[in-house]
């Protein structure tokens, strides 16, 4: 099956299935001497790990990560590390039925119709499970992007009908919040409106945001890699994402020229609002700009970044298996009524924050990298 390995430089290539007997991710192309430790990545395990409140599926997985190369003496070596997670509690018979059915909003019908074969236990390769690999590779390009100065914060930004206030959004309260909503009180509303879709035997919908400060100017290459392209398929590659808009998003289209353009302001932007990344947005709520009097931007123009911080927001759809009783058809195309069984998060956008953090830097690093080679004087001062 093509399409599992990601980047050109500093490229990661995942493997495993749900309910296969374990999980992990190639890394290749990470430079040598990159200070790493399992317990380092395990605190980003840590964050997309099931069964840590009622508000995900309650399957218990330590979901323990082993690196098994390419690190020695708690450094990278520069060549390819693999990493593996064993999976400990799978219930495949929960999925025995779904062999002869196909759940909508799943991959069922369509991996059937593609390979004439399944891997029906959990979903196989589109289970959520698949992110694991992309999480241990996003920690070891966040570490590295760490290095540079850059940060990558994600968060939950919206659950069903209940939107955070970009005014109140302080990177303070992600982790205060167990749905990693950074407005405490829309955090609250929102937990409330999951247990209500829940008792409906039911799931609802989010939205993740990501905010990135301190990239430099020029990272991002002129027509088909550019940042927002790369930064849109590698969002769009998660599970349940319906959706990646950049900076002002899809408001712009009822906008004007006069308001959307960002005037350049001539402000320093080493002598830069950076270091005020508690809060990412002014008191009006508006994304901060550094160089510009708005940053409708969200950081990009034309395809590079411009040192401005980038906004990108990722909408998830509700999570497909639902109790609630829906109609289908069984593989010899038969109608038939069906209420999915098993352990599922009853919103997919909280679990997916840290996926999306790790898919934003994994990006960013690959481009970096590339950028090396952009200028001629670079590439002199590198070799003298
Ligand atoms: C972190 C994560 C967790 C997920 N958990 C579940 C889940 O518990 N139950 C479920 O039905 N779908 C879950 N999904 C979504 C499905 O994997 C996804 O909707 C399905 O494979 C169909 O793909 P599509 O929505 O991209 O078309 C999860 C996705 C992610 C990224």
């Amino acid at each position: 099956m093509a399409g599992s390995t990601f980047g050109n430089i500093f490229r990661c290539t995942t493997w495993g299935e749900s309910h296969g007997k374990a999980i992990g991710v190639v890394v290749d192309g990470c430079p040598a001497g990159l200070s790493l430790e399992e317990e380092k990545i395990q605190i980003y395990m840590d964050r997309r790990k099931p069964g840590q409140n009622r508000f995900s599926t309650q399957r218990k997985e330590s979901d323990s990560i082993e690196i098994l190369s390419g690190v020695f003496e708690g450094k990278t070596t520069g060549t390819p590390i693999s990493m593996i997670v064993r999976n400990e509690d799978q219930h495949s018979k929960d999925y025995k039925d779904i062999a002869s059915y196909y759940r909508p909003g799943h991959a069922d019908y369509t991996f059937d119709e593609k390979f004439g074969f399944r891997d029906y236990r959990g979903g196989g390769r589109s289970s959520g499970r698949e992110t694991i690999g992309r999480v241990a590779a996003g920690a070891i390009a966040l570490e590295a992007l760490k290095e540079l100065g850059v940060q990558v914060t994600a968060y939950t930004s919206q659950i069903g009908n209940v939107k955070v206030d970009r005014v109140k959004v302080d990177r303070h309260n992600i982790m205060k919040s167990p749905i990693y909503m950074p407005d405490l009180e829309a955090s609250q509303r929102a937990m409330e409106a999951i247990d209500f879709a829940r008792k409906e035997c039911d799931s609802l919908g989010g939205m993740v945001d990501c905010v990135v400060t301190g990239l430099p100017a020029g990272v991002g290459e002129p027509v088909f890699d550019k940042l927002d392209a790369r930064l849109a398929q590698a969002v769009m590659s998660i599970g349940a994402v319906k959706g990646v808009s950049i900076g002002a998003g899809f408001t712009v289209c009822s906008s004007k020229g006069s308001d959307n353009n960002d005037e350049f302001t001539g402000d320093d932007p080493h002598e830069n609002k950076r270091g005020m990344v508690n809060y990412f947005f002014d008191e009006d709520g508006n994304l901060i700009s550094n160089i510009k009097s708005t940053n409708n931007a969200g950081g990009i123009l034309g395809g590079i970044s411009d040192s401005d911080p980038i906004l990108l927001s990722a909408a998830f759809k509700p999570t497909p298996s639902i109790s609630k009783q829906q109609r289908t058809i069984s593989i010899s195309g038969k109608g038939m009524d069906i209420s999915i069984q098993g352990r599922h998060d009853p919103v997919i956008a909280p679990r997916a924050v840290v996926v999306v953090e790790s898919m934003v830097a994994l990006t960013l690093f690959d481009l970096l990298l590339t950028s090396m080679t952009s200028r001629m004087d670079a590439v002199v001062d590198f070799f003298r």
